[in-house]
């Protein structure tokens, strides 16, 4: 990994190869709990890599015990109904969901609270085999309150989500793989091995199509059938005026490796 900069307390930015930016989160002292500054934090580094065409994939993960313990409880303490309501929290958590590139999700250890709702906004999830992910807002007397619900049960359905979300209870790595949470299980030490493998495999795509791939599934939560299916066939057909387009199909027919340069 290149160089690592702190570039305030709660992160650690650093490039993995070329093309993918490594986000650490890094409270160890509170279990990695996503502050306000925390999310400030990761959505300014989200916000310059938008517009830096050198990062084509970004993964986020925590420590080998840790992903994140979730919202800073004791930050949370403080909030009343109308500083809830006009925190900027939920702006955060939409910068994040509206990152046009790549995010990939290492995690280790737990996933809880907001932290389980941030591995919910990954594209993609690698967990070691005792990762832990969970809702429990409940024994706070509270309940999820960035995407907790709604995302959860589109990943696993209304059995486990009901189950997590109303009891509390963590599941395992392999439980979230069969319910669809996660995308691969990985013993814990090759974890971010394999994740920032995956976000290099990615960086070597088309941008473009990769883009256009990424916001066609997504719509797919957001569309109908019909909508949805019109919409990929317009990204499909705009991704015909690339010049990566055209390189693809040259260097398959030439029996080479294509260079996509995202024009
Ligand atoms: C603030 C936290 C924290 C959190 C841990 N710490 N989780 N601080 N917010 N979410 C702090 C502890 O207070 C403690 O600080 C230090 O980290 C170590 O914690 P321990 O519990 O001693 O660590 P450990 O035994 O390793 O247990 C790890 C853990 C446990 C299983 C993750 O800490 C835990 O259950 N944390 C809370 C998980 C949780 O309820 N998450 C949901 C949060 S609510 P000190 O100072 O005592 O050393 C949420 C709501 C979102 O996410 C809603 C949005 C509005």
């Amino acid at each position: 990994m290149n160089t690592t900069t702190n570039i305030d307390d709660d992160i650690l930015l650093s490039r993995y190869q070329e093309h993918v930016l490594v986000i650490t989160l890094n409270r160890p002292e509170a279990r990695n709990a996503l502050r306000n500054q925390s999310l400030r934090e990761i959505t300014t580094a989200l916000h310059a890599a938008a517009s830096d065409d050198t990062v084509r994939a970004v993964v986020i993960h925590g420590s080998q015990t840790v992903f994140a313990a979730g919202a800073d409880i004791k930050e949370m303490a403080q909030l009343n109904a109308i500083s809830a309501l006009t925190d900027s929290r939920p702006e955060f958590w939409k910068i994040i969901s509206a990152f046009h590139k790549p995010l990939l999700g290492a995690v280790n250890g737990y996933a809880l609270g907001a932290g389980c709702e941030l591995a919910m906004h990954m594209d993609i999830v690698i967990a070691g085999e005792n990762a832990k992910f969970g809702q429990p807002e409940i024994n706070l007397g509270t309940i999820p309150g960035a995407g907790g619900t709604q995302r959860l049960i589109k990943a696993v359905g209304k059995a486990l989500a009901m189950k997590m979300v109303l009891s509390g209870e963590m599941i395992n790595a392999q439980t979230a793989m069969a319910a669809g949470l996660v995308a691969e299980v990985t013993s814990d030490d090759t974890t971010l091995e394999r994740a920032l493998t995956l976000a290099c495999t990615i960086a070597a795509k088309s941008p473009l199509a990769i883009r256009l791939a990424k916001e066609a599934l997504l719509l797919s939560f957001e569309m109908p059938l019909s909508a949805g299916l019109n919409a990929e066939r317009k990204s499909f057909s705009l991704l015909a005026a690339s010049d990566d387009r055209n390189e693809g199909i040259a260097a398959f027919l030439e029996k080479r490796k294509p260079l996509f340069l995202g024009k």
